[in-house]
């Protein structure tokens, strides 16, 4: 039987139908409710609000729980590929065998990038932030496709597309990386697999082979399957929203691209890194730049710290903490920062403020020191990060549109100025 909840508005009474999900949970659908009330209902920053139903990503951030497509985040971090993990969220199915070889074939096929792209490069200052620039190359790459404009295509264009979009991300990330450094584009070369590739674009030369780090490899799968997907989170949001006006995939990922690059968003693992640094120059202890926090004083926060959905724990964090420390001992890395963050961790973690607003590390806290120890400048890490989310970005776009659902737009309640006249200018 359809389950329906009362809701009393100035003593007449509505019925609101109730949805509940696959894995129990509940929602109150007010969809008619400003037709029979003349009420919406009142959400600023959507922090209780469900914009979709979805059967990509499952969060639960009472209990730390993530999963895309029913499969723990934690048996995917340790036993899947990346790319696995992508066709899985883009077409909600682990592939077989010969589905991933045909997968993994296309994406090599593509991944060359048209070379009128390096003109606008060229045009880039040196130093641009490259979420900029990838936000750029990304809304760019619409025009080398036109036939891409209409995201109602075949199901074979909508797919030529998705290929064409994962083939080249990691291209694209790793000519801005060139650039910053001016040394010269490296093209793909079809013997790397995707990773592979990427790390070569990255930090090969042409003046030598590059040898692959199968440490840093296996570390560049695991973080780019915990960034994957995380449902209906700011840019995603973003992605559903643009997409829903039905504008083209390149352009709709590249406003995905502007909501991540953002500090309190993906924008937070360059700002946790920054904020270490800060700490160990400033000689501030861990605990004097706790209290700066707690006193709220202007702009400071613990980055990496907080999570609008996970009140207990984020479990891509417990993964990223482990996954810190094996990697650094592996590579032999010792990093002061780590120590700062474990710091800060244990401090904040037994501290009333932190423990009374449900404040965990977050995805970013630990990640930062995983890319440093990598190799990677810190501007690069939220490139990292899109790199990660985007077959995420695509699946929930995917989703939408073929769930047709309506053009995104939410209400307000006006609280400016009544209806007044104009006065002209000399009357001001
Ligand atoms: N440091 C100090 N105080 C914090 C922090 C933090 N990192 N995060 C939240 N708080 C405090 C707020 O000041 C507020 O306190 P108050 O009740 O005294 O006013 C309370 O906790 C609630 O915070 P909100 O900002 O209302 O929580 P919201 O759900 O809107 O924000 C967010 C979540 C943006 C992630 C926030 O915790 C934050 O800014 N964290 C730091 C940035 C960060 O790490 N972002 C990455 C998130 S993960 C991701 O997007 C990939």
């Amino acid at each position: 039987m359809n389950k329906t909840a009362k809701i009393i508005i100035e003593d007449k009474e509505y019925q609101l139908p109730i949805i509940e999900g696959s894995q129990g949970e509940k929602a109150l659908d007010i969809k008619k409710l400003r037709d029979d009330s003349g009420y919406i209902t009142y959400d600023i920053g959507y922090k209780n609000t469900g914009s979709t139903s979805s059967n990509i990503t499952f969060i639960d951030g009472e209990e730390g729980i993530l999963h895309y497509r029913g499969y723990a985040i934690e048996e995917l971090a340790e036993k899947a590929e990346f790319l696995e993990v992508a066709y899985l969220l883009i077409y909600g199915k682990l592939p077989n065998q010969s589905e991933y070889s045909d997968w993994k074939n296309k994406l090599t096929r593509h991944s060359l990038v048209h070379e009128d792209v390096k003109k606008v490069f060229d045009a880039y200052p040196t130093g641009a932030h490259p979420m900029g620039q990838l936000m750029t190359m990304m809304s760019m790459m619409s025009s080398f496709y036109p036939n891409a404009q209409d995201p109602h295509n075949t199901q074979e264009d909508r797919d030529l597309t998705i290929v064409r979009m994962m083939a080249k991300m990691p291209n694209l990330c790793a000519m801005m990386a060139k650039k910053r450094n001016g040394h010269p584009v490296l093209y793909p070369n079809n013997s790397f697999d995707y990773i592979e590739n990427y790390l070569y674009m990255t930090f090969g030369n042409p003046c030598e082979p590059y040898q692959i780090d199968p440490v840093v490899k296996s570390a560049m799968n695991k973080l780019l399957i915990l960034h994957a997907d995380h449902e209906q989170n700011c840019s995603a949001s973003t992605v559903r929203m643009v997409g829903s006006a039905h504008t083209n995939l390149w352009a709709t990922i590249a406003s995905g691209i502007a909501a991540l690059w953002g500090p309190l968003h993906g924008g937070a693992n360059q700002e946790v890194l920054e904020m270490l640094q800060e700490i160990k120059d400033s000689g501030f202890t861990s605990k004097q730049y706790v209290e700066k926090v707690k006193n709220k004083e202007a702009g400071v926060r613990l980055m990496g710290f907080g999570h609008r959905v996970y009140k207990n724990f984020d479990p891509r964090a417990k993964i990223i903490k482990k996954a810190c420390d094996d990697i650094l001992n592996k590579l032999g890395v010792k990093d002061p920062l780590l120590e700062i963050a474990k710091e800060l961790e244990e401090m904040a973690l037994s501290d009333s403020y932190f423990v009374e607003r449900k404040l965990y590390p977050n995805v970013d806290f630990y990640s930062g020191i995983i890319y440093r120890a990598l190799g990677y400048p810190t501007d690069m890490f939220t490139v990292l990060f899109a790199l990660g989310r985007l077959p995420g970005w695509i699946a929930q776009w995917k989703e939408m549109l073929e769930d047709k659902q309506p053009i995104s737009r939410p209400r307000q309640i006006y609280t400016g100025e009544q209806p007044r006249a104009f006065v002209d200018i000399k009357n001001r």
